[in-house]
């Protein structure tokens, strides 16, 4: 295999190296990755995260796998288990059907690990395709909100919606954005705000609770976000809070944009209903768990209910930002999602 390297994600002499996102941004800490159980831990964890990012890992570390002798049926089972390492994300279970269908092939070793390789490569390009589509939506000055992190360490370029805002600052648009924190885990706080720092795009951070008031301040232009899922319909699933952000966008008549690659499509789930959603860790909403350690606020047997994504009907999306193009209610009605966008104006 070609090494290859990205923000997060570095393949050195076939060995699969990844950022451990669960420690940034005080360490920047790299992981030697050799096997499923280490990536499924890693994914398990947020050690790796991001709905392109976690099925470019598990193809990778399948291909780093072919590449040192494992047999066919070894690297089925690979597949398997890694399909199954979160349940939200389909980018995940499309990239291991890809390789399942590799396996299948009569020269499958070599198949297998340029099946990965493209999904890899082929991630970047989505990434700037989107990002191009997205940025021509943006107009001078805009305050973008966001949520979660979506950029250059939850896929192999530079995002989906933070690639977006990324775009729009190179082209000199003179954006800023509200990061909003993103309890429980706090990817916003953590690591986009750490990512808009590293690009220099100016931002703010907020809590989670703090986005009605801005809005009905008037001082949100517009809110972006990525996706976990895309259900047929045009309804999504992402980080939970960004419902509640998309009824407060509309509330406000603030344009509420969704950014993702046509591998987050998917259009054998009718609608939103269908998608599944993680339940994680009660732990996680009781506290925090960081470089700096644990700490707990709620008492220690407190019920918790902590869904990781939740889903936005259509209707409260104005645009879906794919690398296909941007397509709005119309389209989406007319099924363009049900094929990728492609052929669509
Ligand atoms: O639980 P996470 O951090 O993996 O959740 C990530 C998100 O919800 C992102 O918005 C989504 O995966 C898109 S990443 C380009």
């Amino acid at each position: 295999m070609r090494d290859r390297s990205g923000m997060a994600l570095r393949v050195e002499a076939d060995r699969l190296y990844l950022l451990d996102q669960s420690r940034l941004p005080q360490e920047q800490r790299w992981l030697a990755i050799d096997d499923v159980d280490a990536l499924v831990e890693a994914i398990h964890a947020l050690r790796t995260r991001g709905a392109p990012m976690i099925a470019i890992a598990a193809a990778l570390l399948v291909a780093v796998r072919a590449e040192r002798g494992d047999d066919r049926d070894a690297l089925a089972e690979a597949v398997a288990r890694l399909r199954r390492a979160r349940p939200t994300a389909v980018n995940l279970m499309h990239a291991m059907d890809a390789l399942a269908d590799a396996l299948a092939a009569p020269d499958w070793r070599a198949a297998v690990i340029a099946s990965a390789e493209a999904l890899h490569d082929g991630d970047r390009a989505l990434c700037d395709a989107l990002a191009a589509h997205g940025a021509a939506l943006i107009g001078a000055g805009e305050r973008i909100l966001t949520h979660c992190n979506t950029g250059g360490l939850a896929t192999a370029g530079i995002g989906t919606a933070l690639g977006v805002i990324r775009r729009a600052h190179e082209q000199d648009k003179g954006v800023s954005v509200w990061v909003d924190e993103t309890r429980p885990l706090l990817q916003g706080a953590r690591l986009t705000a750490w990512e808009l720092g590293e690009l220099g795009v100016p931002y703010l951070l907020i809590t989670d609770s703090m986005a009605a008031g801005l809005m009905a301040a008037g001082r949100v232009d517009r809110v972006i976000v990525g996706a976990d899922r895309i259900a047929a319909n045009g309804d999504v699933a992402n980080k939970i809070g960004t419902y509640g952000l998309a009824v407060l966008a509309r509330h406000h008549g603030v344009p509420f944009a969704v950014a993702a690659p046509h591998t987050t499509l998917d259009p054998a789930c009718a609608t939103g209903t269908a998608i599944p959603i993680e339940q994680r860790a009660a732990a996680e909403v009781r506290g925090v768990t960081g470089a700096a350690g644990e700490l707990c606020w709620a008492p220690a047997d407190a019920p918790v209910d902590n869904p990781a994504f939740d889903v936005t009907p259509a209707a409260l999306v104005d645009h879906w930002v794919l690398d296909t193009g941007v397509f709005d209610a119309a389209a989406v009605a007319a099924g363009a999602l049900t094929h990728g966008g492609a052929g669509l104006p």
